[in-house]
């Protein structure tokens, strides 16, 4: 028996929010330590494990070789939902990488993305693009989690595609209404430090030489309306009301 894979806090909450499944996919899967604990824990009957450089992969391939999981876990080299056939896999996870690359991927291969089963993103940055991408384009975002790792906030999104898209206030692009309904501190040390970052990025922007006002004025109706959610959570409120 070979040792139990140890997570550490942000790939832990992502694993824990892989459901049951048939074929996982892990996308970017660099030292493929959540494939790993995913066929440890039994969570799947197949897992394809991608990756768009080879170095990663090498270091994958080492470890489910070390802990005897080769005939669960297939490598794969490629860009994105590129390395997959429609219909393989039915959970996908996208995870460690910024907003930006993560919504050209989804972009890239939209059918795809719309007949999985789910979708499980974690995003490192520019986390608000991924959940603006998946209100304009049907992906629900079903349920938000969060953990602290070394005094580092993250997010996971899982995500069921398929749907029909939302317009939502662009306050919930810093955070879905499934995160915010959280009763815990560490959600409203969240909204702390996004607020923070939104009140730096739009001062940044005031002392541009010709600043944009359309755009410094939407900033602070969004920094405003996470202000109020904020408060309210406070409060102790837990209704935000509708998402507009
Ligand atoms: C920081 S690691 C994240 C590893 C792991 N998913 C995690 O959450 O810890 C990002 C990985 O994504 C890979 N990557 C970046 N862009 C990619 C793409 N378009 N398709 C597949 N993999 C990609 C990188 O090579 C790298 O190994």
């Amino acid at each position: 028996m070979t040792k139990a894979i140890d997570l550490e806090a942000r790939l832990f909450m992502i694993a824990q929010m892989i459901p049951v499944c048939e074929v996982l996919c892990d996308i970017g899967t660099d030292h493929a330590y959540i494939p790993l604990y995913a066929a440890q824990m039994d969570l799947c009957k197949k897992i394809i494990a991608t990756d768009i450089r080879e170095g990663p992969l090498r270091i994958a391939k080492n470890n489910i070789e070390e802990h005897g999981l080769s005939h669960m876990i297939e490598l794969r080299l490629g860009d994105g939902l590129d390395c997959i056939q429609d219909h393989e896999a039915d959970t996908v996870l996208i995870c460690g990488m910024g907003g930006l690359t993560i919504t050209e991927m989804l972009e890239k291969n939209k059918r795809k993305v719309d007949i999985c089963n789910r979708l499980i993103i974690q995003c490192m940055y520019a986390d608000e693009m991924v959940r603006e991408y998946c209100y304009k384009n049907g992906l629900d975002i079903s349920e938000e989690r969060i953990c602290c790792d070394r005094n580092k906030l993250y997010t996971a999104m899982s995500i069921i595609p398929g749907g029909l898209p939302k317009k939502v206030h662009p306050a919930f692009y810093h955070a879905s209404p499934s995160l915010l309904e959280q009763k815990t501190d560490l959600v409203l040390k969240y909204l702390d430090r996004r607020i923070g970052l939104l009140i730096r990025i739009r001062s940044g922007m005031k002392r541009a030489k010709d600043p944009d006002s359309e755009k410094t004025d939407e900033l602070k109706e969004i920094i405003n309306k996470l202000k109020d959610i904020k408060n309210e959570r406070k409060d102790g409120k837990e209704d935000y009301g509708p998402l507009r």
